[in-house]
């Protein structure tokens, strides 16, 4: 069996043997905004160091566990903490913990993640839709021999960000009195941010906002048949844009402040989905 897929089988089957908790929606919760598990009426909690062979996070904000229960009526599994490029685990191991949501019976994944603005008209606190993104800047999820039980050798990228889920998340802003931006999402590796130079070039290319993480999981989800929606959260102005030097700390802080407008936002989308 093709390596990638018996690492996912073994977790798979790990989580199995823990529970047999089949989820509908698939939630990633990015930097600062893992409180939004608070909300959930929570049938179980599994620490990703409890799971046989599972990439541990160790990102700051980032706590490490899958919860998993009920919003809205929907059953819901959300990951508190995603793995990172940047940590230095191979990009299949970054993409596994979507996979393994995937498998468990979850065929909608709603990503969140923070990030700086690029696009003029964004100021930090906004949210940004995801309609299309970039990842020309990291490797492929996807590359080596295709694991046929996943999805097809060359899968297309025109609609990867479900344009009925999208729909959803505008009517969510509209209820929840939210100005919602939209646009292209551009992920790099990290872990160091941007120089100004980068960040005049992604705007050229079409960038409206970036961070490092997101696009690798939207394309193996999109691979393997899920429909994907994301929500960014404008943490700061990207590099060179206002002068001030990026910190870890002001992200997180700015997702915490961004917090309870997002859990309007995201629980209010979830409720139409
Ligand atoms: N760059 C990259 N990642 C980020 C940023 C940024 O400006 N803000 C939050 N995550």
């Amino acid at each position: 069996m093709n390596p990638i897929y018996e690492k996912l089988k073994t977790c798979y089957d790990d989580v199995r043997r823990k529970t047999d908790f089949v989820p509908e929606i698939a939630l990633v919760l990015g930097s600062g905004l893992g409180s939004f598990a608070d909300n959930i009426e929570v049938e179980g909690v599994i620490d990703y160091r409890d799971i046989e062979g599972f990439p541990i996070s160790t990102a700051p904000g980032h706590v490490g566990q899958f919860i998993y229960g009920t919003i809205e009526g929907k059953k819901i599994i959300c990951m508190k903490g995603r793995v990172h490029y940047y940590e230095g685990y191979p990009i299949s191991d970054v993409v596994l913990p979507v996979r393994l949501m995937h498998l468990m019976g979850a065929n909608i994944l709603f990503l969140t993640n923070a990030s700086g603005g690029i696009n003029s008209d964004f100021s930090p606190g906004d949210f940004m839709m995801l309609t299309d993104h970039i990842s020309s800047f990291v490797p492929n999820p996807l590359v080596g021999e295709n694991i046929p039980e996943l999805g097809v050798r060359f899968p297309d990228m025109t609609h990867v960000y479900d344009l009925e889920l999208c729909d959803r998340i505008r009517e969510s802003a509209a209820e929840s009195g939210i100005n919602l931006k939209e646009g292209t999402y551009i992920q790099t590796t990290g872990p160091s941010y941007e120089s100004p130079a980068e960040i005049r070039m992604f705007k050229t290319l079409g960038a409206d906002a970036v961070g490092m993480s997101t696009v690798v999981e939207a394309i193996a989800a999109h691979h393997a048949g899920m429909r994907v929606c994301g929500v960014s959260c404008i943490t700061n102005y990207a590099a060179g844009i206002d002068g001030k030097k990026l910190g870890e700390q002001e992200v997180i802080d700015a997702g915490k402040a961004s917090a309870p407008l997002f859990k309007k936002l995201v629980t209010n989308a979830i409720k139409r989905f």
